[in-house]
């Protein structure tokens, strides 16, 4: 039925792997439209308490947009990506009201570090690698990491990270609050089901208003999402993220001019 995901159904929890994983799991088109899918069947399935969602492969969770679809984008088209991932994805698992987990297998970057964010909470396995890289393209974080990673962690590493594009490991992600457990790889899912197990026999609709009123008292501007959707739309329109992209799909190091 999917293309890019395998989902299952056990014990009223809902696996949702991301399947490519010859490109570490990027987020295409195909995967933003199908994820869309999966969480509008978590919202409506009433046999679904609860989902996890993880990574193909013992390398990557999601190793960020897919890159390899930027190179045709401009202005216009850089908005309606993150307003797209931003409604049909990372809105919707922020937003829903049975709890939603990130199983992070390997790679989180970009809009796999978002993806991990919208998520309620995150594990991550001991290879975990998190990252907000988007600096190296000349682009910014479009799928709301300058928000929920600033809201996460705090301002000052949030900027670093963001700044630098440096990647961190499990243990400083755990230290930093971004994630809850560390576990090694071959337990990280079994670590998650367990605490989904433990929610599960929980009171639904209290369930529901811990994670409304929890988001609520998480958010700081609340056009900090729209701003950020703007702002990496007009990146699209410089030449520094066409070389960005360009330098990425030909492997070599980008020349960033300032245009
Ligand atoms: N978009 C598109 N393709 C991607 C991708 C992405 N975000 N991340 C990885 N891939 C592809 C690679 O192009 C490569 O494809 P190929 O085999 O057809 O050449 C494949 O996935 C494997 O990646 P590779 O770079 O060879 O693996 P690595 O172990 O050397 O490096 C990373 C792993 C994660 C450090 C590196 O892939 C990377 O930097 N990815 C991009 C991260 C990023 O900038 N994300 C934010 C996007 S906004």
């Amino acid at each position: 039925m999917y293309q890019t995901l395998l989902v299952s159904i056990e014990n009223n929890i809902c696996t949702i792997t991301i399947n490519r994983p010859d490109k570490l799991n990027a987020l295409n088109k195909t995967v933003i439209e199908e994820l869309s899918t999966a969480l509008d069947e978590v919202y409506s399935n009433t046999e679904i308490k609860s989902a996890v969602i993880t990574g193909a492969g013992p390398k990557a969770f999601v190793a960020g947009a897919d890159i390899s679809e930027f190179t045709a984008l401009n202005g216009e088209g850089g908005k309606a990506l993150a307003k797209k991932g931003q409604d049909l994805v990372f809105n919707k698992i922020e937003n829903s009201s049975k709890p939603i987990v990130a199983a992070v297998n390997g790679f989180a970057l970009g809009g796999g570090c978002e993806l991990a964010m919208a998520c309620h909470f995150r594990l991550a396995s001991e290879n975990a690698k998190f990252g907000q890289p988007e600096v190296n393209l000349g682009l910014i974080p479009g799928y709301g990491g300058t928000q929920r990673l600033t809201q996460l962690i705090g301002k000052g590493k949030a900027m670093e990270l963001m700044l630098t594009g440096n990647m961190i490991d499990a243990n400083e992600a755990k230290q930093l609050g971004l994630v809850n457990y560390v576990t090694p790889a071959d337990s990280l899912l079994d670590k998650t089901k367990e605490l989904l197990n433990i929610i599960n026999t929980k009171a639904p609709i209290a369930i529901k208003h811990v994670i409304k009123l929890t988001n609520i008292a998480a958010v700081g501007h609340e056009d900090g999402l729209q701003k950020e959707i703007e702002a990496f739309g007009e990146l699209f329109d410089t030449a520094d993220a066409k070389e960005g992209a360009a330098a990425f799909l030909e492997k070599r190091k980008p020349q960033f001019t300032g245009k």
